[in-house]
């Protein structure tokens, strides 16, 4: 691991924020080595001993967030209570602490992001921030001009109008029966009950995007870490500032 600055790394030791973590190094009871350190120095924790009033530095991991491209058939939760697949037993090695930023249905494939950073997941949920998400659907039937306008301006569900939403024939697709949905409201089902209340069911749905961040070519099953751009660009979506920055 290269060198980094002190007060970062204590911040991933539990030393509170990055101011805190100054004033500990201010106040002298942090060595690199053995030798005293001062605000600015950086160490390397993976070859120098970082000691904090003479106990070593323990590091938490690094926050990651990870898309996954959701096949069909897998449960987004925890622990099913059926033992079906879940999103979880189908990453590769997901770390501690990992949850989902909302759900997608069983039954739903496409972009799921996981993250382990609490208040990102929690804020990028939050109908307050009203983060976009794309969906792709396939309807049984032709979906008439009326019905289009209808899904833009908010259809009644049981739990209410929905907000507008965009909704857009695929490029060539010609009658209409495979559409791109953005919806910044994220209720169970949403989509499917959507169509059903313009009389379309859905048969295939797809998520394709969740913010900044695409699905593009992520084969269904793979998964990816976000790029320091999106993970950028989700943060700052939701008020957050750089990772890490206290
Ligand atoms: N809308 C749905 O109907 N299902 C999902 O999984 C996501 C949005």
């Amino acid at each position: 691991m290269p060198a980094e600055r002190l007060q970062k790394l204590l911040a991933r030791s539990g030393y509170g924020s990055r101011r805190s973590a100054e004033l500990v190094i201010a106040a002298g009871r942090v060595t690199v080595d053995g030798i005293v350190a001062i605000l600015g120095t950086r160490a390397d924790p993976d070859t120098q001993r970082i000691e904090v009033d003479g106990e070593r530095i323990r590091l938490e991991p690094d926050d990651v967030t990870i898309v996954l491209n959701k096949p069909t058939g897998i449960v987004v939760t925890a622990v099913d209570d059926r033992g079906r697949q879940t999103v979880f037993d189908i990453l590769h090695d997901p770390p501690p602490h990992l949850r989902y930023v909302g759900r997608l249905d069983r039954d739903t494939s496409g972009l799921l992001l996981l993250t382990t950073e609490g208040e990102l997941a929690h804020r990028l949920t939050h109908p307050r921030y009203e983060v976009m998400k794309t969906y792709e659907a396939s309807v049984d039937g032709q979906v008439a001009d009326g019905a289009l306008q209808r899904l833009r301006q908010g259809v009644m569900l049981e739990d209410g109008m929905t907000a507008p939403a965009v909704v857009e024939q695929l490029p060539g697709d010609t009658p209409p029966t495979n559409l791109r949905v953005v919806i910044h409201e994220g209720r169970n089902r949403q989509v499917r009950r959507m169509f059903e209340a313009v009389g379309h069911h859905v048969a295939r749905l797809r998520r394709t995007a969740f913010g900044p961040v695409s699905l593009d070519d992520l084969a269904p099953g793979a998964s990816r870490v976000v790029t320091p751009q999106e993970l950028a660009a989700l943060r700052a979506l939701v008020g957050l500032g750089p990772q890490n920055e206290a």
